[in-house]
This record gives structure tokens, C-alpha cells and sequence, in this order.
């Protein structure tokens, strides 16, 4: 039988069923092992079920001379080298689509708190400063009818786009690696612009693009300081695509009105010039987590890590690779 390291604790009665397949190894308590407790557990195991806080990369592969499978519980991937992965034979799986509409949501959510000012006048409150009704009091940038810009055009940026335009009346423009098909963005109505238009044009801007050395700071100090000073923007795609410094500072010269972040550079340590201004809204990367969704998430990761390994009805076929070449070659 197979061995099998399930890095996190993730739905008991979901991770079970790795049970009739593989000898596995969990982390009932949800322990955050150190690098070397992480080798430590995994060199001897077939497969591993990961979340986003385990970084696998060549040196952890060196040491793991057993792994075949890394099926992580989220979307995004840059936690793993995929690249030394598939050098070594290692399919490597995501969690995409499940995730869709429910971080769309938050996403959407994320950014009309931080327009409409809710975390700020909701502290306000809270500090029993309320007195009275006052005319322009936490008086904000509307979200209806303004510019909706999205960097990132993938599943989620679409289902954001659909949102804004078909919801809120909103005009979305969106910049991305590559254009959508003309009936996609028909279908999302969505226009194509280079990044300066959306920059300069959203009335909010947000972010839904992956991490990578290519869109690392891909909102930094100059960007920041080419978006409307009434301009929100909303990070929900990974910590280090915004340059959380930065946007500190823009936020205190009042450079744009306000920032919604659900990821943060180096979380979950908050960089702390973000956590001293007041027009800011931050969650703690929660923008997938609905009760069904992030059951959805575990159960695709299971899926994944059971035909990854050549079990299951699905045996050699896991439903969502991210590097699939890997699976002919086997
Ligand atoms: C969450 O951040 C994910 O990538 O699923």
C-alpha cells in the first residue's frame, strides 16, 4: 500500500476516504510543521495532499525520492515548483472551478466594503464614537454604474466581470496575459485594454491574477500612483502582487481611497504600516471559504491524489491536473 502525508487538517470524514486506498499520515491537530518536519514526514510517502502554506519545492523533491503525487487544496500553485515536479515524474493537481462563483463573491464583497467603507465605519462604531447623523459622514466612491477594472481574466476575474456588468451596471475593463475569445468577453461583457487604460480608468480595480516572477509587485508604488485618487483596489489573488509597503503609503497620502486584501505578502504576518490606516478592509484568505466550496476543494484534492496514484474509478486520470504531460509519459 501506498503511503500518503495529508499536509493539513482538512474535513475528517473527507480525508477518510484516502483511507481504503493508502497508509496515511495526517495532522489531526493542524500543526504548521517546519520545513525539516515537513521533509521529515514526506520522504517516505507516495503522495501528499497540500494546501497553499506548504512550499514544495526542488530542495523538499531532493529529499521526497518517493513522491509521485502533490495534490493541492487550492487554485493556485505557486507553492510547488510544478516545473522541477514534472522533471521528476510528479503530477501535481490544483482544486480549479469548484472555487469559482464562492471567491467571486467574496471578491465582490471585499470590494464593495472597502468602497461603501464598512470596516472603517463599522470600527467607528464599535469605538462608541457615533454621536449623530452627520450629511457626508463616511460618504464614499459608489460602486453601481463607475469602472470596474480586473487584472487577471481567468475563471474568477470572468465571474467578477459578470457581476459588475450584469448586477451593478458597471463597465468592466480587464487586462490580461492573453485576450479573451470576442465571445467570451461579449459573453462577460468585458472590454480589453493594455494595463496604463486600466490603471488609470477603473473606479475600482481588482486583482485576480497568479503569482509569478512576472506578476510580482504587478501593483507597486508607480502603479498605485496612476490609479484615480478615488480609486479602491482589492487583492484577492495572492500576497506579493501588490507591494504591501507601498500601498500603505498610497493609502496614507490618500494616493486611492481605500484597498480591500484578503492575501498579504509574507502572510500571515500583516505588513504594519497596512494594519495603522483606517480606509482598509483586511480578511485573512478566506475568499474560497464557504462551508460547501472549501468541502468541494478536499474532495477534488482527494479525487486527485486517489487517481494520481492509480486508485479509484479514476485510476491514472486525476480530474484536474496542472501538468498532465506527466501522466502520458507514466
Ligand atoms: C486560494 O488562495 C486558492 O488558490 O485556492
Amino acid at each position: 500500500m501506498n503511503k500518503v502525508l495529508v499536509a493539513r487538517k482538512a474535513f475528517p470524514d473527507i480525508v477518510e476516504r484516502l483511507r481504503a486506498h493508502f497508509e496515511v499520515e495526517d495532522n489531526p491537530d493542524d500543526a504548521v510543521w517546519t520545513r525539516p518536519q515537513l521533509i521529515e514526514r514526506l520522504q517516505d510517502k507516495a503522495g501528499a495532499f497540500t494546501t497553499g502554506s506548504e512550499r514544495i519545492d526542488a530542495e523538499v523533491l531532493v529529499a521526497c525520492p518517493a513522491l509521485k503525487a502533490v495534490c493541492n487544496m487550492a487554485v493556485g500553485y505557486n507553492n510547488i515548483d510544478v516545473a522541477a515536479c514534472t522533471a521528476r515524474g510528479i503530477v501535481v493537481t490544483n482544486t480549479p472551478d469548484v472555487l469559482t462563483e464562492t471567491t467571486a463573491d467574496f471578491g465582490f464583497a471585499l470590494m464593495m466594503a472597502a468602497a461603501r467603507r464598512i470596516a472603517e465605519s463599522e470600527r467607528y462604531l464599535r469605538s462608541g464614537a457615533w454621536s449623530k447623523w452627520h450629511y457626508d459622514q463616511f460618504a464614499s466612491p459608489d460602486v453601481h454604474g463607475t469602472t470596474l477594472g480586473i487584472l487577471g481574466m481567468g475563471r474568477i476575474g470572468q465571474a467578477i466581470a459578470r457581476r459588475g456588468a450584469l448586477g451593478f451596471g458597471m463597465q468592466v475593463i480587464y487586462h490580461n496575459r492573453s485576450r479573451l475569445a470576442p465571445q467570451t468577453e461579449a459573453e462577460v461583457k468585458a472590454r480589453y485594454v493594455d494595463k496604463a487604460t486600466l490603471l488609470g480608468e477603473a473606479d475600482h480595480l481588482v486583482l485576480v491574477v497568479p503569482y509569478s516572477p512576472a506578476s510580482h509587485h504587478a501593483i507597486g508604488a508607480a502603479e498605485l500612483a496612476s490609479m484615480k485618487p478615488s480609486a479602491t483596489l482589492t487583492n484577492i489573488a495572492r500576497g506579493g502582487v501588490v507591494d504591501d509597503a507601498a500601498l500603505a503609503e498610497a493609502l496614507k497620502a490618500g494616493r486611492i481611497a481605500a484597498a480591500g486584501l484578503d492575501v498579504f505578502e509574507g502572510e500571515p504576518k500583516v505588513h504594519a504600516g497596512l494594519l495603522d490606516v483606517p480606509n482598509i478592509v483586511l480578511t485573512p484568505h478566506i475568499a474560497s471559504s464557504s462551508i460547501t466550496t472549501r468541502r468541494a476543494m478536499a474532495s477534488l484534492a482527494v479525487d486527485n491524489l486517489i487517481a494520481a496514484l492509480g486508485q479509484g474509478p479514476q485510476a491514472g486520470a486525476p480530474p484536474t491536473p496542472v501538468n498532465p504531460e506527466v501522466l502520458r509519459t507514466r
